[in-house]
């Protein structure tokens, strides 16, 4: 039986309350989350696992142990009140104690170890979900901590999916290619009009403290891409000089790549007349008509100022994705409220490269605006800021300690993110210079 309790008026549906039907969802979360992580962690040896593929990323095997700590952690301390199975471990798998770089020289468990570690940890967890009531207690309440840490995980497979990116030799991962949809027809850009939409959530169970709490945002009128800036359109920027034009650049963006000698996305090169990248292992010719991938804000803010455009701001962005103007509300995904599916977004790592630019139009937004959930991460014109009434939750290390001008939001999910962390209220950040990511961007004017 489920209790309901109303939404806000201009929020989605009714959030679900059966206890039986949230014990299943975090139970298939975490699955799905492990099936992801034992397969990253399975395709590449144990020399592989350990070393470090660039100083911007842990060894995978540190992943690893850091999710079953992670775990352990919050569900069977933090929720259980279970005493620690290797309390010696938790400094070396703690974030903020040890920067990505000095990862390898840490005495890690070894890849068996690191398995054994988070199988132990999983085991506990399913018996303390088995069990434990989903009410009574801000952790419990939906079964709240349980998503987050299927969250944890989902979103370190895809820190391991860049890692994999990063990483030299042969490929070790393979995946069919994602569907090609008809854009005939299909406009370059629509028009949002201006007006109050709801921001962020109140009544999404698993969303996280930076997403909350649900709030109007006036937002003037503007013009949004109907799809993500593509390969080809990216090509003719750097063509007609984008990287040697100064005017084009905000000042540290212009240093970064005087001083890397940037001149393309990350992973591109040139071999003769043609643009070649490498892909997960592959070299192949630059896809012309797919969303361009492994870009800096910088590079993405340069190219939007050449095209005589601009970035979305997140709220722009957020209107453009989840509010309907028939009925005023905000949707949980541009389709409506329905969960993801094959159908509306390239999402899960299904696929391992973001569809070509339009597809997806079973997951349009009402305004018109396609690929906004899954293919590429898009960075926003917005600082990563605290919506009105933000209160940090459960642990301020998640988001508050990232506030203020130094990220920037990307919002969407890219293919390498699972739905149970890429609602329409989902807020990715990063450095500006990042270009590891799987980040792309879409522009927008003022009407
Ligand atoms: C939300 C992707 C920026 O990877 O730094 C993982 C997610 N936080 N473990 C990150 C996260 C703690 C976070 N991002
Ligand atoms: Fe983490």
């Amino acid at each position: 039986m489920s209790r309901r309790r109303p939404a806000a008026r201009d929020e989605g549906p009714d959030p679900v309350t059966d206890p039986e039907l949230l014990r299943q969802r975090a139970l298939d979360a975490l699955t799905t989350a492990r099936d992801r992580t034992a397969l990253l962690t399975s395709c590449i040896d144990d020399r592989e696992l350990t070393s470090q593929h660039s100083p911007l990323m842990s060894p995978l095997v540190w992943d690893l142990a850091h999710i079953g700590n992670q775990e352990e952690q919050w569900l069977l301390r933090a929720v259980a009140g279970r005493d620690a199975i290797r309390p010696e471990i938790d400094s070396i798998y703690d974030a903020f104690e040890h920067p990505r770089a000095a990862r390898p020289s840490l005495p890690l468990l070894a890849p068996a170890e690191a398995r054994r570690y988070a199988a132990d940890v999983r085991g506990r967890v399913l018996d303390v979900l088995e069990k434990i009531p989903l009410h009574g207690r801000p952790l419990l309440d939906a079964a709240f901590a349980f998503g987050m840490i299927a969250q944890h995980e989902q979103q370190h497979d895809e820190t391991m999916l860049i890692t994999h990116q990063l990483r030299s030799g042969p490929a070790a991962l393979t995946a069919p290619e994602p569907p090609r949809a008809d854009t005939t027809g299909l406009r370059d850009e629509v028009l949002v009009p201006g007006g109050p939409f709801t921001m962020g959530t109140s009544t999404e169970p698993w969303a996280l403290d930076n997403e909350r709490p649900a709030h109007r945002r006036d937002v003037a009128a503007f013009h949004i891409d109907t799809a993500p800036v593509t390969c080809g359109a990216y090509l003719r920027f750097m063509e007609d000089g984008g990287y040697e034009q100064q005017r084009w650049w905000a000042e540290p963006g212009w240093e970064q790549i005087r001083t890397h000698g940037i001149r393309a996305p990350l992973f591109w090169h040139q071999d003769g007349g043609q643009w070649l990248r490498r892909r997960f292992g592959v070299v192949e010719a630059v896809p012309l008509d797919e969303p361009v991938l492994h870009v800096s804000w910088y590079e993405a803010d340069a190219y939007a100022r050449w095209a005589g455009r601009r970035l979305p701001s997140e709220a722009e962005w957020e209107k453009a994705a989840r509010h309907d103007p028939v009925s005023g509300r905000s949707r949980r995904y541009p389709w409506g409220d329905e969960d993801p599916t094959a159908e509306r977004a390239n999402l899960g790592q299904h696929h391992l490269r973001p569809a070509p630019a339009g597809s997806y139009p079973a997951g349009e937004s009402p305004h018109g605006v396609r690929q906004l959930t899954g293919d590429v991460w898009e960075w926003t014109s917005s600082d990563f800021l605290p919506y009105p009434g933000f209160a940090a939750f459960p642990y301020r290390e998640y988001s508050e300690v990232f506030f203020g001008s130094d990220h920037k939001v990307l919002r969407g999910g890219s293919f390498a993110v699972d739905e149970v962390a890429c609602r329409g209220t989902f807020r990715n950040w990063d450095l500006p210079v990042r270009r590891q990511i799987f980040s792309g961007f879409r522009t927008a004017r003022d009407a």
